[in-house]
């Protein structure tokens, strides 16, 4: 054995070092300290949501829905609050209203699994209820944070909860939808479009013909801005 080995051996035994060492250079730049950033960001976030306190919709459900997709799109999409089906698996979206949302999105040729997806409010309200304004109100914090980690480049709002959380009590869904705005979060300005929530549409397919109106306007606007979907 070389002298210098024994060097390092004795060095390495002086100070009861387990390292292994492994002729494989760390790849220190896998991910991105934005990405880490982001997910950290995330779980906090998430943390935070959890240990909300006297809150009814939480009193009764059995999951806290938080998110789906990727947290690197440029597209969020807001709905409501989670379903009995969302509930029980812990995403959003993933019931009836959500079959037809991945329709809407195929539609326009948006893969799901390349948009970010929440709700205002992320436990079940108790017989899929509407949440209340001041449900609406105390979770819109979290929103508002949420969409300022993920910081998209369009924000697609679906539905008079998510409007009431974002733009306004006091405005009307079909006065508003379809038209582009712009909301300032964190002193950071987001491009959003409000359009018919998904179950709206279930009850009432002849409103369809607004959402489809909408959603080409959104995929005008992703080619325009040449977002990657
Ligand atoms: N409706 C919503 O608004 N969100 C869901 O996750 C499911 C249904």
């Amino acid at each position: 054995m070389a002298n210098k080995e024994i060097l390092n051996q004795e060095f390495l035994k002086s100070i009861e070092s387990d390292y292994i060492f492994d002729n494989a250079p760390i790849n220190r730049f896998s991910k991105s300290k934005d990405t880490d950033d982001v997910s950290e960001k995330l779980i906090c976030l998430k943390d935070k949501i959890k240990s909300i306190k006297d809150c009814e919709l939480k009193k009764f459900a059995k999951n806290i829905v938080f998110s789906d997709g990727n947290p690197k799109s440029q597209i969020m999409i807001v709905g409501e609050g989670p379903g009995e089906k969302e509930d029980m698996i812990g995403k959003p979206f993933v019931g009836e209203a959500g079959m037809l949302l991945n329709k809407m999105l195929n539609a326009i040729k948006i893969k799901r699994e390349n948009i970010y997806i929440t709700n205002v409010v992320n436990y079940r309200p108790p017989n899929n209820r509407k949440p209340e304004f001041s449900e609406i109100k105390r979770y819109s914090v979290f929103l508002r944070e949420h969409i300022s980690i993920i910081n998209p480049k369009i924000l697609i709002l679906m539905g008079s909860t998510a409007m009431k959380a974002l733009l306004g009590q006091k405005l009307k869904i079909s006065k508003e939808r379809g038209k582009w705005k712009e909301i300032i979060i964190n002193q950071r300005t987001f491009l959003t479009i409000l359009t018919f929530h998904p179950a709206y549409l279930l009850r009432q397919p002849d409103q369809k013909k607004f959402s489809w109106e909408d959603l080409k306007n959104m995929r005008k606007k992703i080619d325009e801005l040449k977002i990657k979907v």
